[in-house]
């Protein structure tokens, strides 16, 4: 059956940048991607200067025009605002706009992201061209969405160390805490004498002798994230003010944990991520034989994990707004994809709830920091491997018009927050929330199920099992919903509820109140380095375990324990409620999580290494990342 294109829930797009090239390649550009079935464009993320020359001088000519010709082809246009690239006149006359390091150092002008977000004077440009843009487009047919400025965070721009955070972060802890006396008291500061006699008084967290306070350092963060938010808010609401029917969205990032996504989403229509499988495989992840492995077909969990992640924080509706077309430029190493990766990578996003992926970048460019990135057109204007794949892929588009994901039995819960925790006071060197989650998450995928990833105020009772991989200060209400969802198993991991949201021990001892649900207390707590195993028996068989081992107290029969030493119990069971007090290496993980599924009375099914199964209604798509060859059953219309 073949459909008609406009009936097409999934798309493809590509991120098109008229201002890199000749006006007289802008309608032999746009004819190509008509021709070749692309049905958006995303445009203008870094195009500031082009529209403000100068502080009083705007020219949107040509923008309006390749807005007009993508419209004449009935080519949708995400129209994005320029905020990730102040232009340099706004520098050259605010020059205190620029974030400033960790070490102190100034982040100068030069490339992209040179903003702090505590800069009131950003905030006022930043929302005067918004409105510009808005006030211009918000009712034009072609444009059908927005996404505010590109990738925040990205870069490591979450948290700037200027005089100006530092103001805000004061006016921030005023608000906060109101009395100088109840801020010292929550963050100890009787020890080490460290007792400020007003919020003036308190620096950054940047600049000190020895060990920070981890109170200080995790308000600065919580800080830090609240201000990204805001400055995203302020943007969105003026696109929601002036454009009718134009949904606002932001192309968010894999591995960036310095701000809260979901309550940035909260304040926006839709979704949407920017998928890079090799780079971040290169680039991001820690183990070395997956490295080699998957280097060029990309990891089978890295981008499924942020496909079901944002999904969740787009309330269901997901964008790749930039998906990887060839080598990058900003990994280590930066292999040519191997040959299909291209469709591959497509089909797994939509069978993951994507309804757009869209290519970065239309043509290479030959100049600057990334023209060893490829695009779908080589510089020459030649199609390139990327190009002759996305035109097969939209022809297999049209058997497929759209999916619908089964709904997922087990969930796993993703804390931002924790992950501050974690950064404030590591206590282990080795240890990442990130990549615990991912362990858990690639076990439960290797099961053959579908996955949620949820935030800690979602609501749990509609699934069979949630994993929380540690939460480090579970809230009373997260408590009560754990309590009302009474058909559901939990799973805690180790340091859950081992502080209070002040950087403190909870009076009962860790977990804490989670006490009142699985009555267990940490009585010590063992930080081990890498190298150090310890092992065990338990009732999901032998098991080796790494990083941290926790000594728990008990009245509960553990279901299983370490062999050496004398800690005894490291994972309990009382109702549906589990607390694990050490970090299992994936074998254990594997097997325990085959366990858990049994007890939640889950189906499921240990896929090949390398395999993984996304169910949707239309029917079981499998992803073979370790390239096996597949014979298809034949059907009397394939
Ligand atoms: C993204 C970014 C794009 C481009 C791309 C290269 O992170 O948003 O502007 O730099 O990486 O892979």
């Amino acid at each position: 059956m073949s459909y008609n294109n406009s009936m097409n829930k999934l798309k493809i797009g590509v991120c098109y940048y008229p201002e890199h090239w000749d006006e007289f390649l802008w309608v032999k550009d746009l004819d190509m991607m008509q021709e070749l079935g692309i049905s958006q464009i995303r445009l203008a993320e870094f195009a500031w200067s082009k529209m403000q020359p100068g502080p009083d001088q705007y020219d949107f000519d040509w923008l309006d025009e390749v807005i007009r010709l993508a419209g004449e082809r009935n080519i949708g246009v995400t129209l994005c605002t320029p905020t990730a690239t102040p232009p340099n006149w706004l520098i050259r006359q605010h020059p205190e706009i620029l974030p400033v390091a960790e070490d102190g150092r100034v982040r100068e002008f030069g490339s992209r992201r040179h903003y702090s977000f505590n800069s009131q004077i950003y905030l006022e440009y930043s929302c005067q061209i918004t409105e510009k843009m808005a006030q211009r487009y918000g009712k034009n047919p072609t444009v059908n969405s927005w996404q505010t400025d590109n990738e925040l965070g990205c870069h490591d721009t979450t948290r700037s160390y200027g005089k100006l955070d530092e103001e805000a972060f004061q006016v921030f802890l005023e608000n906060k805490y109101r009395e100088i006396a109840k801020l010292n008291e929550d963050w100890g500061n009787i020890f080490w004498d460290q007792n400020y006699d007003g919020f003036k008084d308190i620096p950054l967290p940047n600049h000190q002798v020895c060990e920070f306070n981890p109170a200080h350092r995790l308000d600065y963060f919580r800080f830090a994230s609240e201000s990204l938010v805001a400055y995203n808010k302020a943007q969105v609401d003026i696109l929601h003010k002036h454009c009718d029917n134009q949904p606002v969205t932001h192309n968010m990032m894999a591995f960036i944990n310095d701000f809260d996504h979901y309550a940035m989403a909260d304040d926006l229509d839709f979704a949407c991520w920017d998928n890079y499988p090799l780079g971040f495989l290169e680039h991001m992840h820690k183990n070395d034989a997956d490295k080699s492995e998957y280097y060029d077909i990309g990891h089978p969990d890295i981008s499924a994990f942020y496909h079901d992640l944002y999904r969740t924080i787009g309330k269901g509706k997901l964008w790749i707004m930039e998906q990887q077309p060839g080598p990058v430029n900003w990994a280590n190493y930066n292999p040519v994809p191997t040959l299909g990766a291209i469709k591959f990578w497509a089909w797994q996003a939509f069978a993951h709830g994507a309804e757009l992926v869209c290519y970065f970048r239309w043509r290479q460019a030959p100049y600057a920091q990334e023209q060893m990135h490829a695009g779908l057109l080589t510089p020459d204007s030649q199609p390139a491997q990327a190009y002759l794949e996305v035109k097969e892929l939209i022809k297999e588009m049209e058997a497929i018009p759209q999916l619908e994901i089964k709904p997922a039995a087990a969930a796993l819960i993703y804390d931002y927050e924790s992950i501050w925790f974690w950064e404030a006071l590591p206590q282990n060197a080795s240890f990442s929330f990130n990549e615990w989650a991912f362990a858990w998450y690639e076990s439960l995928r290797s099961c053959g199920i579908n996955l949620d990833i949820i935030s800690p105020t979602a609501d749990f009772s509609k699934y069979k099992l949630v994993i929380i991989p540690s939460m480090v200060n579970p809230n009373a209400a997260m408590l009560d919903r754990v309590k009302q969802a009474s058909m559901t198993k939990f799973v805690w991991g180790p340091r859950s509820g081992s502080k209070t949201a002040n950087f403190a021990f909870p009076e009962e001892m860790p977990p804490g109140k989670l006490q009142e649900l699985v009555p267990v207390k940490v009585k010590q707590i063992s930080s081990l380095r890498p190298s150090i195993k310890i092992s065990g028996t338990g009732d999901f068989g032998d098991w080796s375990g790494e990083l941290w081992l926790e000594y728990i107290a008990s009245d509960l029969k553990p279901r299983a324990v370490v062999s050496t030493g004398e800690q005894g119990g490291i994972f309990y069971n009382h109702n549906n409620q589990y607390y694990l007090g050490v970090c299992l290496d994936k074998d254990s993980l594997k097997s325990l999580v085959q366990l858990l599924l049994q007890e939640a009375g889950i189906d499921y099914e240990i896929l090949p290494q390398g395999q993984r199964i996304c169910a949707t209604e239309q029917g079981d798509f499998v992803f073979d990342f370790a390239k096996r060859s597949y014979k298809l059953p034949q059907t009397s219309n394939s």
